[in-house]
């Protein structure tokens, strides 16, 4: 029934050896266009506590862009409305992986069976972005080659499209994955333990081919999903080896919304994840900043990734529920360095995530209406909009035009995330309409990377915490 998954290992090649040997003599990152917004390399050079480190431990740093902006290298274009709505079906996705009436019905392994038909009929094209909206470039293989890929915190696995796309690969930009042009591609065997993981890694049953080959399935809620083999690569950054037998997934059935990336990158907290599988060499720690729309931000791995003294720290909390995510205890917010009037209680009843494929940051109800209505209140004077999808509170024109008021994020240990104007409000530039950029919840809190732009968020997963800095793109 699987019979089209299988392919024979990739051959080796003198030839390609000697090649990928010139390529990894190449320089790293030398070269950086200070005045290009979208250069390519993240100016390191402006940030020498992630320049020291990336000489000294091998940590390494990446460059990441906000998937719908100019900078982006895959081309999304998705309207307001598009965006809003992919927002809700994430946040839906995370809150349901926290409430233990579990109805995930994520079980796609039939469609492998369906593929020997040769009847498929793509859910959606890739032509959106769901799951995310931050990428960055990945090197795979030997020869290397780079492939542009979404980078999630609240998944583990990661994977990409592969040749020969059995059953589905949707549109991407450049070449796909081929593990037979790969020297060093390894399948992984259902009784190597990266395929018994799986279950935790993806919430989804791990599945074995007939050729013992360890089958994967990664889901996401809004009916995007990849599935394919488990397989072992090199991993580079910038032509630069990583890390040698990488795991990750060779797609063979790929649907849904990853805009025109290669695949995804998981950072969740879980062994499989890119985080995991790095800590044995570089530390169990990363640190990235998101960037605007129209700039360019870095994702760095490794223990002194989040070193700086720049950081102020807040305890990262496990949840039972669902210990692959980050988690942090949020415990008052300021609108004009004025406490917003609830009781210190109401913080402690829900959970709250932070996430960096979230767009607009969820609050429970109580203390959304409460930062709601200090913000209404502060802005009494200028003219309103229509309330638009899931955000309650709009006003015309841009938040550029508005006296936006301060608002802070306090967390546990005194740990504060000062928002900027454009933390606080969303334009919806098509409408010329801006909204707080705020939503209520019904349960879990989540930290949207609206609220995270231009903060260097740091995951010390060694030592349980959390830190965030402002300025930290620039
Ligand atoms: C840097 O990028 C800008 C804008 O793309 C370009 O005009 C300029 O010539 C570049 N400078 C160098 C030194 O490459
Ligand atoms: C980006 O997408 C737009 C609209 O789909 C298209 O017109 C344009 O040619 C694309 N650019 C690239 C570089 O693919
Ligand atoms: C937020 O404020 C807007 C504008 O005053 C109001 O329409 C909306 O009901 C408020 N939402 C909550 C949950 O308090």
């Amino acid at each position: 029934m699987m019979k089209k998954m299988e392919y024979s290992p990739a051959g080796f090649s003198i030839l390609l050896l000697l090649l990928s040997t010139c390529f990894l003599l190449l320089n790293v990152g030398a070269a950086t266009n200070y005045s290009s917004p979208c250069s390519s390399d993240f100016p390191l050079d402006d940030h020498p506590h992630l320049h020291r480190r990336n000489k000294r431990s091998g940590g390494f740093v990446l460059t990441l862009n906000h998937a719908h902006g100019p900078c982006s290298p895959i081309n999304v274009t998705s309207s307001g409305a598009t965006i809003l709505l992919h927002d809700v079906n994430r946040v839906d996705h995370l809150t349901s992986r926290l409430t233990s009436s579990d109805s995930r019905t994520h079980l796609h392994h039939h469609r492998l069976d369906v593929s020997s038909n040769g009847v498929q009929v793509p859910l959606k094209s890739g032509a959106s972005l769901g799951v995310g909206n931050y990428v960055t470039q990945i090197g795979l293989g030997t020869p290397t080659k780079d492939y542009t890929m979404v980078v999630d915190t609240g998944s583990s696995l990661t994977w990409l499209q592969c040749k020969p796309c059995t059953v589905s690969c949707y549109e991407q930009i450049g070449e796909v994955f081929d593990p037979k042009g790969s020297a060093t591609y390894k399948s992984t065997k259902c009784s190597e333990p990266e395929c018994t993981n799986l279950q935790k890694a993806t919430l989804n049953p791990s599945a074995c081919s007939k050729l013992n080959n360890c089958i994967y399935e990664a889901s996401y809620g809004d009916s995007s999903f990849s599935v394919g083999y488990l397989g072992k690569d090199t991993l580079s950054i910038q032509k630069k080896t990583v890390m040698s037998e990488f795991v990750y997934g060779c797609g063979q059935d790929n649907e849904g919304l990853f805009g025109k990336s290669a695949g995804l990158i998981g950072l969740a907290k879980n062994k499989l994840s890119m985080l995991g599988q790095i800590s044995k060499t570089y530390g169990e720690s990363f640190s990235y900043c998101l960037p605007t729309k129209s700039s360019s931000g870095y994702l760095s791995l490794g223990d002194s990734s989040t070193s700086s003294s720049k950081y102020t720290y807040t305890p990262m909390i496990t949840d039972s529920q669902d210990d692959s995510l980050y988690f942090v205890k949020l415990v008052g917010i300021t609108v004009a360095r004025k406490s917003v009037s609830i009781t210190a209680s109401s913080y402690s009843s829900a959970s709250t995530i932070i996430d960096s494929g979230t767009v607009i940051t969820r609050l429970p109800s109580v203390i959304f209406s409460a930062l709601n209505d200090s913000v209404v209140a502060s802005l009494s004077k200028y003219p309103r909009a229509p309330a638009y999808s899931i955000l309650e509170t709009c006003f015309k024109g841009s938040y550029k035009s508005l006296p936006v008021p301060p608002v802070s994020l306090i967390f546990d240990g005194k740990a504060e995330m000062k928002l900027s104007p454009q933390n606080v409000f969303y334009d919806l530039t098509s409408k010329s309409i801006t909204c707080l950029a705020f939503a209520k919840s019904a349960s879990v809190g989540i930290i949207g990377n609206q609220q995270q732009q231009t903060f260097s968020v740091a995951y010390d997963v060694g030592r349980s915490r959390i830190g965030f800095a402002a300025g930290g793109c620039s």
